[in-house]
């Protein structure tokens, strides 16, 4: 309701539900792998803690935890966070409890990285990407055809069905522990270039046996993945998708299949997508700036019916996320490197949009910021 002392809500702002759920806001962290398990067990810790934690304090709706692999080879480098067992599971369950305390969705992303596996970590002053051919951190990689994903030496042979078959239980089996570690959403990675979108993209997917090939064949792993996750993820929490829109180059993966895509998913029980891209090859070859993914976002959300819909990709002021939203081009947006910057940010863009202290999503034991130099 508005009267003269509460103004009305920004878009950001307003609630959102997903199959359900009651999401506070339209702000999501998405996932942002730490590379932070140096015990090379996947089990997450302090640091996933605190990092998720603070941003679950600091407003946003849903918040994401990193690509987590549900397997040991399909983690993108050895300090990857898992769910392929049940100690990564337990150590998970404090953090997403945390995060439902604050006021977020918990959710994570399940991920394998395919033939983008074994690779040097994020960590300053390293070639951050580069696969690791040889060591204890370096393991063979599995893809769809044994294509590598970018021209880089990679150590990768094609999966046999029994390798994909193996995939999809692994998938279901962590979508299984998700659960029971308290998370409210799970969201599957077939974008950037791992190993869903390997399957997905004529790029890298050169398969005869059903699994590559046309459409129907090159999108049959994820449509399978999705139909195992639903047999054990709760009816009640949300599933989504995170895709790349577009390879951005004519003979890869595009927006027209990516919304064919999308009509599919939403019959078959997913609620959620988020639309970001690329991620196959060397060079990126799309466009640049701010927003530039909101078209494929666009895309999506006008070539389906129920799908919420969120965009991603260098949004970073709160005048440029809120228009996205008032344009009707997406239903949320993530916000990321501008979020590991300042956690506060969903606080900041909310009184910045003219939300009153109390509207906007601050941790009460933080309220006494908004009281202004001067005051006790
Ligand atoms: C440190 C870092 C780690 C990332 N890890 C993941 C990840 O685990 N899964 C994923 O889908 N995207 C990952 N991304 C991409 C982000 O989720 C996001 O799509 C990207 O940063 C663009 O949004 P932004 O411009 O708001 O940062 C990562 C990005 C960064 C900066």
């Amino acid at each position: 309701m508005t009267d003269a002392t509460s103004p009305a809500l920004p878009a950001i702002l307003e609630p959102l539900t997903i199959n359900g759920v009651e999401v506070r806001n339209r702000l999501i962290l998405p996932p942002m792998c730490m590379y932070a398990c140096e015990a090379r067990d996947g089990v997450p810790h302090g640091w996933h803690f605190q990092h998720l934690g603070a941003r679950a304090a600091g407003g946003f709706g849903i918040v994401v935890a990193e690509a987590t692999a549900v397997t040991p080879k399909g983690r993108i480098s050895a300090w990857d966070t898992g769910l392929w067992n049940d100690e990564q599971r337990d150590a998970w369950a404090p953090i997403a409890a945390y995060v439902a305390a604050e006021g977020a969705v918990p959710a994570v992303q399940l991920g394998h990285a395919g033939a983008k596996a074994s690779t040097v970590p994020m960590h300053p002053g390293v070639p951050a990407g580069e696969p690791i051919l040889e060591g204890p951190d370096a393991w063979a990689t599995l893809s769809p055809s044994g294509v590598p994903a970018t021209s880089m030496p990679a150590n990768v042979r094609a999966m046999t069905e029994q390798d994909v078959a193996g995939t999809v239980r692994a998938f279901a089996d962590a979508a299984r522990r998700a659960d029971e570690a308290g998370f409210g959403a799970v969201q599957l990675h077939a974008a950037h270039g791992y190993l869903i979108h390997q399957f997905l993209s004529p790029l890298t997917n050169t398969r005869t046996d059903g699994y590559g090939g046309d459409f129907e064949e090159r999108t049959r792993f994820l449509r399978e993945l999705v139909a195992a996750v639903r047999e054990v993820w709760p009816a009640d929490k949300i599933l989504g998708v995170r895709i790349s829109g577009s390879d951005w180059v004519e003979e890869g993966w595009g927006i027209e299949e990516t919304v064919r895509l999308a009509r599919i998913l939403e019959e078959e029980g997913v609620h959620w997508m988020d639309v970001s891209s690329a991620g196959l090859g060397d060079r990126y070859h799309g466009p640049k700036g701010p927003g530039y993914q909101v078209p494929l976002a666009r895309a999506v959300k006008e070539g389906t019916q129920r799908m919420v819909v969120s965009a991603v990709g260098s949004l970073t002021t709160p005048q440029e996320v809120e228009e996205v939203l008032v344009s009707g081009a997406a239903d949320a947006v993530c916000v990321g490197r501008a979020a590991l910057a300042n956690p506060n940010g969903p606080v900041e863009a909310a009184l910045e949009l003219g939300a009153s202290a109390e509207q906007a999503p601050m941790a009460r034991q933080y309220f006494r910021a908004t009281w202004g130099p001067g005051a006790h």
